[in-house]
């Protein structure tokens, strides 16, 4: 089950169907630079062809940080052309993790900035420790967010909120965070573990088809005008009858027992 190896700067972890990816670069605080992002695109590469994923649960090595940004040492000797070239890379990398078929989940252990956040708020949701701390910095470097972020974070937790975060750098606890939305729940750093386990069990249990489905309705929908969107629903909505998990999940319910996608 181990398809990455231990000492690589994204080390992953499959188990049932469940990916875990750890960024894993913790003396700089599993900063994001090229070969991260590399080994991103590799991991995204098998994903994308993993016919039996059902779920990818996203930390950083360590008890300190989730992700404490791009790389600052390296983005300091970047030109303009190149810093386009880095941040685009970065931005296709994150598109393709939002849009697996499957929920991507954050587990933010510890700081969370900058393309932390954005990797963050590239997950369909994100959970985090009571020590977890978020924040869109960039402006204090003399750069504005990269990889999403100004677009992504307010999509999240609304434009002024964002605006607020984005213009003054300012960081934010996890309470904070889950004030806003930026987080779904809080928990002492320890259960994220277990929180894990359960959410892991729970995308085992579902039909990972309707799963997919819904997760399309969701973004494509969002990106649409309502009646549009509605529309698109109903589409895909229809289209779970074609299928063999509606049959399944319905008959089950009626003979009293667990279904089996
Ligand atoms: N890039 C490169 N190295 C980083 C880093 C980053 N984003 N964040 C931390 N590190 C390194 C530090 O340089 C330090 O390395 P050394 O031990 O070799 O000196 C090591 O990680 C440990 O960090 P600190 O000693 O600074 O730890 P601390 O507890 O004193 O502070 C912190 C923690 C507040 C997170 C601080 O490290 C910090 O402010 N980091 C930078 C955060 C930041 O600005 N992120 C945004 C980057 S810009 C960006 O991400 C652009 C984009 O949108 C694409």
């Amino acid at each position: 089950d181990h398809l990455g190896a231990a000492d690589s700067v994204v080390a992953w972890h499959r188990h049932e169907g469940v990916v875990r990816l750890t960024v894993n670069r913790p003396k700089a605080l599993n900063a994001l630079n090229e070969e991260v992002i590399e080994a991103l695109e590799t991991a995204l590469d098998a994903l994308e062809r993993d016919a039996e994923l059902r779920g990818v649960l996203i930390s950083g090595a360590g008890d300190k940080a989730f992700v404490a940004g791009a790389d600052i040492t390296r983005m300091r000797e970047l030109t303009a052309p190149e810093a386009r070239a880095f941040a685009g890379r970065a931005q296709t990398v994150l598109k393709r993790l939002e849009r697996l078929p499957v929920p991507v989940v954050a587990l933010v252990n510890g700081f969370c900035l900058g393309g932390g956040c954005e990797l963050a708020l590239a997950c369909d949701w994100a959970v985090a420790g009571d020590n977890a701390v978020f924040g869109q910095p960039e402006v204090q470097l003399g750069i504005i967010p990269g990889f999403g972020g100004t677009q992504r974070l307010p999509r999240r937790v609304g434009p002024a909120m964002a605006l607020e975060l984005v213009t003054t750098g300012r960081k934010i606890d996890a309470a904070e965070a889950l004030r806003i939305g930026l987080v779904n729940q809080v928990m002492p750093q320890a259960e994220l573990d277990t929180y894990a386990e359960t959410l892991g069990d729970e995308l085992r249990a579902s039909a990972p088809g309707a799963v997919g489905t819904a997760k399309r309705a969701l973004y494509d929908g969002m990106e649409q005008p309502l009646d549009s969107a509605l529309a698109l629903e109903t589409g895909l909505f229809a289209l779970c009858f074609a299928g063999d998990e509606q049959a399944e999940g319905m008959a089950a319910f009626v003979e009293k027992r667990p279904a089996r996608f």
